[in-house]
């Protein structure tokens, strides 16, 4: 199966460039499953209704979260009703929406996709490890699905890394998201899960995370509260990461990273 990730869409410019990546990235990789982290669609915080419908239709199969998950309330009645929008799994119990899904591709062939959350530097959630763990009782690699993703939201390299390897060889793909900032450690671990701790964003890069420099870099500069950070709107870099499993055992053949336009070099796949 061939898996295509775009991590964090900030703002218009991250959507729109994440929008229009979509259909050209999945037919020059051939791409199956398509997934797409959007916690910073609106203006930075979360994620509207519409924001989450515009990248379903540019082929977006499932749409992940995180931290900012409810910052536009309006997407708690619409994650009830959406089942390929997920949230964190391990928030805690009662929360709307689930933390995974399985998806069935047009071949038949099924693929299940996680979001975590993790804690060191986030806040105090259930475990990520253990929750997972739980999750994946019910499934098995190669077995019961073709395929199975996580997208491990969380800030700390080390924590990110401690996850893949606790789950090397039980899942397709570990793929980071959050800090918007592409790692460069891609691989396939020794177990056959592909790694990476962080996809990067899909946003403008003459910025802070994302957002406009000068009010964020003031943050730093004056301990007082600042204007509200607005993102930057120059041409985003759609930065993700492609992936291909073996057909029978739904581990990694192969992991690559992709970064596409605005002021990162660029990174494509051969196809
Ligand atoms: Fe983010
Ligand atoms: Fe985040």
């Amino acid at each position: 199966m061939r898996i295509l990730f775009l991590g964090d869409t900030v703002g218009r410019t991250g959507r729109e460039a994440a929008a229009a990546a979509l259909p050209v990235l999945r037919a020059s990789l051939h791409v199956d499953l398509a997934i797409v982290n959007a916690e910073n669609a609106s203006h930075g915080f979360g994620l509207a209704p519409e924001m989450a419908r515009a990248l379903f239709d540019a082929g977006a199969d499932v749409i992940t979260l995180g931290n900012h998950a409810w910052d536009r309330r309006e997407i708690i009645p619409y994650i009830a009703e959406t089942p390929r929008l997920i949230r964190p799994l391990n928030f805690p119990p009662g929360t709307p929406g689930a933390g995974s899904v399985l998806v069935t591709l047009p071949d038949g062939r099924s693929a299940l996709v996680l979001n975590v959350m993790g804690r060191l530097f986030m806040d105090a959630l259930d475990c990520p490890f253990r929750t997972t763990a739980e999750a994946l009782a019910r499934y098995r690699l190669g077995g019961t699905v073709s395929a199975i993703v996580v997208d491990l939201h969380a800030e700390a390299s080390s924590e990110k890394m401690a996850f893949a390897h606790s789950f090397d060889g039980a899942v397709s793909l570990v793929v980071g998201t959050h800090t918007h900032c592409p790692s460069a450690d891609h691989q396939v671990l020794p177990g056959g899960t592909a790694f990476m701790s962080d996809a990067g964003m899909c946003g403008d890069y003459d910025s802070v995370i994302g957002m406009q420099k000068e009010p964020a870099g003031q943050r730093f500069w004056r301990k007082l509260p600042g204007e509200r950070l607005a993102p930057a709107e120059g041409e985003a870099t759609v930065c993700g990461v492609f992936m291909e499993t073996d057909a029978t055992t739904g581990l990694a053949k192969r992991i690559e990273p992709i970064r596409m336009g605005g002021r990162l070099s660029s990174a494509m796949p051969v196809a």
